[in-house]
């Protein structure tokens, strides 16, 4: 490779990396919006990159490209349409103009836990989800996990009626903006990596994210504190495009799709490990965190439940009910 001495800084990076690749390797861009270390995507995408560039060594190489470095979630998908990268993790609240099955993830009090989830999403139905998409190109390949969403704000959270009138972040979910409005907030819909300057400049006054997100990207810097309320999940769908999948040959795409089903299985097994690190980090670096006795909490799913009925049609009461049994 020639490096010319135009290139920036970030481009010189980038190209080394591409480099790093042999000549006649397939190459898997995977970007994603996140930190590395002490985060589930962060780690299980770089668990996928060792294992492919080490077991796939000559046939398949692949580079990560975190903290959205190459693309936020909104162009990622796009990207990969357009064959600019071949893998993505967004959350699956992120995938409102492909499908709106997963809003079902997004609708507060549905899962009461990341184990309710997995058992949901390894159902029949939740299996099913996975390819919901195919016609508009996009191919779900595996569900990774997070954890569930607290809120934090710049003001203390006990009380639902605390929320009313602050500005919050959201990601670009009409299920999470219909939260929001449930609680008489001020919806802002917004990328992540924008977060951060928002709440420090006041821009919005809160935001719901995970502990690995919430310490990742230091939000308890600049909020009061956080409210462990536990209302939604924050899961991920690795994606990749219908035709970059088909294009590959049929023993490298059952060896990549192998090594991405032993990560998951591997790092969806860490999970509950992990959001309690980034917990615990966070009370480490100085972040407050409330907690809400039983009654305090039933006040947050008193105020935000009567969301599920504007959503129903979309997400089927049948996945509702199943998502219910599975609590039980
Ligand atoms: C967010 O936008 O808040 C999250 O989806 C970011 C992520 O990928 O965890």
């Amino acid at each position: 490779k020639i490096i010319t001495a135009a290139l920036t800084a970030s481009a010189v990076m980038s190209t080394a990396a591409f480099a790093a690749c042999d000549d006649g390797e397939m190459v898997i861009k995977f970007s994603h919006v996140t930190n590395t270390d002490k985060h589930p995507k962060g780690v299980a995408a770089s668990l996928l990159m060792e294992r492919v560039n080490e077991e796939m060594n000559g046939k398949a190489c692949m580079e990560v490209f975190p903290n959205s470095t190459l693309y936020n979630d909104d162009q990622v998908l796009e990207a990969l349409l357009t064959g600019d990268v071949q893998l993505a993790a967004p959350s699956l609240s992120k995938f409102e103009a492909f499908t709106k099955q997963f809003r079902i993830f997004d609708l507060p009090f549905m899962f009461k836990n990341i184990d309710a989830v997995d058992k949901f999403q390894t159902s029949e139905a939740g299996v099913a989800m996975k390819a919901s998409m195919e016609r508009r190109g996009l191919s779900g390949l595996q569900f990774w996990h997070n954890g569930m969403k607290q809120f934090s704000a710049s003001k203390p959270l006990v009380s639902p009626s605390d929320a009313d009138g602050l500005k919050f972040r959201v990601q670009p979910s009409d299920v999470l903006v219909a939260q929001m409005e449930a609680l008489g907030a001020s919806p802002q819909p917004m990328a992540f990596s924008e977060v951060y300057g928002a709440l420090q400049t006041g821009v919005v006054d809160g935001q719901e994210n995970t502990w690995s997100n919430i310490y990742g990207q230091k939000f308890f810097e600049v909020q009061d504190g956080s409210t462990e309320t536990n209302h939604g999940v924050l899961d991920y769908l690795v994606v990749t495009s219908v035709d970059w999948l088909a294009s590959l040959d049929d023993d490298v795409r059952d060896q990549f799709l192998t090594i991405l089903e032993e990560v998951t299985a591997t790092r969806n097994a860490a999970v509950g490990q992990v959001d309690a690190e980034a917990r615990q980090a966070v009370i480490d670096a100085g972040g407050v965190i409330r907690e809400l006795t039983p009654e305090q909490r039933q006040e947050w799913v008193d105020a935000m439940k009567p969301v599920w009925s504007q959503f129903e049609a979309d997400v089927g009461a049948d996945n509702i009910a199943a998502a219910q049994e599975i609590n039980a």
